[in-house]
């Protein structure tokens, strides 16, 4: 029996069957995105967190949950990086929450500092890892991670438009009293504040919602999704949201691994694409092994361009801020 333990454990060490997913912020995000990934088995986990104790203990009592929801994923808490070499996903959640009364830029300067430093320490490990980033202000700090990390725009992808149009969705679903399941939405433009829903492509069923809601009623969900984040922050008042982010991040996470190819808004590297160069912006790409594989490029109507345009502005004005 103990031979037959030491060849098992010989032959694990050699192949790594399973994908190797780092969860780098062991916080309300990234604790959540460590449970969804093992819950939807999508890989082995790596948390890592500067407090000591706090990533050992969650990948230590999520590890000890998979008997009861039956995943075999093996998870491993860490004040270090070692542990995160040869990852195939890194999901940069690490950084400062925000309070209320706090916009997103506020944390600017704080957050670029840590995910700056969180980069240079992971690329050195993963040379080939895809790279997903949470923390926010989001579109400034994937643009940051990119010019970091010296991968290739494709590799270093946005976590904002999902979340964004998850709550959109949620929003027409409750006020049509339809599933949520019918429901898809598209947005576009930087995280939050400045995104740009799309109403014509957001449909039930295939209905544009355009043909089912008054304008007037579009207006007030669109607003309330754009505003979506502070309503949490009002309510937590010692945080922010972090199931919704956590599970669009996973929604992420498996379309690269499974090769799935599907399409999603997320903040991409443009080159032109929109009218923008130079800069991440909330798009729809086409999400595969390779990260980014596509950049779905729609003819906009002149006022939705208009609102792309203040919305790219606006992050370009944080981008310049950092002075990458
Ligand atoms: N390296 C690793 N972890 C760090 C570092 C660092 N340099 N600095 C801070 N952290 C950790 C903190 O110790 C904390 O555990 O990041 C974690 C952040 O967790 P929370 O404070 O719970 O914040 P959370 O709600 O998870 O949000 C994280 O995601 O959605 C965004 O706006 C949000 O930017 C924020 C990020």
């Amino acid at each position: 029996m103990a031979a037959l333990q030491v060849g098992k454990a010989e032959i694990l060490t050699e192949l790594r069957t399973r994908p190797k997913i780092s969860v780098i912020g062991a916080g309300n995000v990234g604790a959540s995105v460590a449970q969804y990934t093992v819950e939807k088995e999508l890989g082995d986990v790596v948390l890592v967190d500067v407090v000591e104790g706090i990533p050992q203990g969650k990948a230590l009592d999520l590890a000890q949950a998979g008997p009861v929801h039956g995943y075999d994923s093996s998870l491993t808490g860490s004040n270090g990086y070692d542990e995160t070499a040869d990852s195939d996903i890194v999901v940069i959640t690490a950084g400062l929450a925000r309070k209320p009364g706090m916009t997103r830029d506020d944390l600017l300067f704080k957050n670029a500092e840590i995910v700056g430093s969180v980069v240079e320490q992971v690329v050195k490990r993963s040379r080939n890892a895809i790279l997903i980033l949470v923390t926010n202000p989001l579109d400034a700090m994937v643009q940051l991670a990119w010019k970091k990390s010296g991968f290739p725009p494709e590799r270093v992808i946005g976590m904002a438009g999902v979340l964004d149009s998850a709550r959109f969705r949620t929003f027409i679903a409750r006020e049509l009293d339809v599933s949520v399941e019918n429901v898809t939405a598209f947005v576009l433009g930087g995280h939050g504040d400045s995104m740009v829903p799309l109403p014509r492509y957001s449909t039930v069923a295939g209905i544009p919602i355009t043909d089912l809601l008054p304008a007037d009623k579009i207006q007030s969900l669109v607003t309330r999704t754009a505003n979506g984040g502070a309503e949490i922050v009002a309510f937590l008042k010692s945080g922010s949201a972090y199931y919704a982010p956590a599970a669009s991040a996973v929604e992420m996470v498996e379309a690269i691994l499974k090769d799935k190819k599907k399409i999603l808004p997320c903040a991409a590297y443009l080159s032109g694409q929109y009218g923008t160069k130079g800069l991440y912006v909330g798009v729809p790409v086409k999400l595969g092994r390779r990260g980014v594989e596509q950049i779905i490029e729609i003819k906009l109507q002149k006022d939705e361009q208009a609102a792309f345009d203040k919305s790219a502005a606006a992050v370009r004005e944080l981008v310049d801020k950092l002075k990458l």
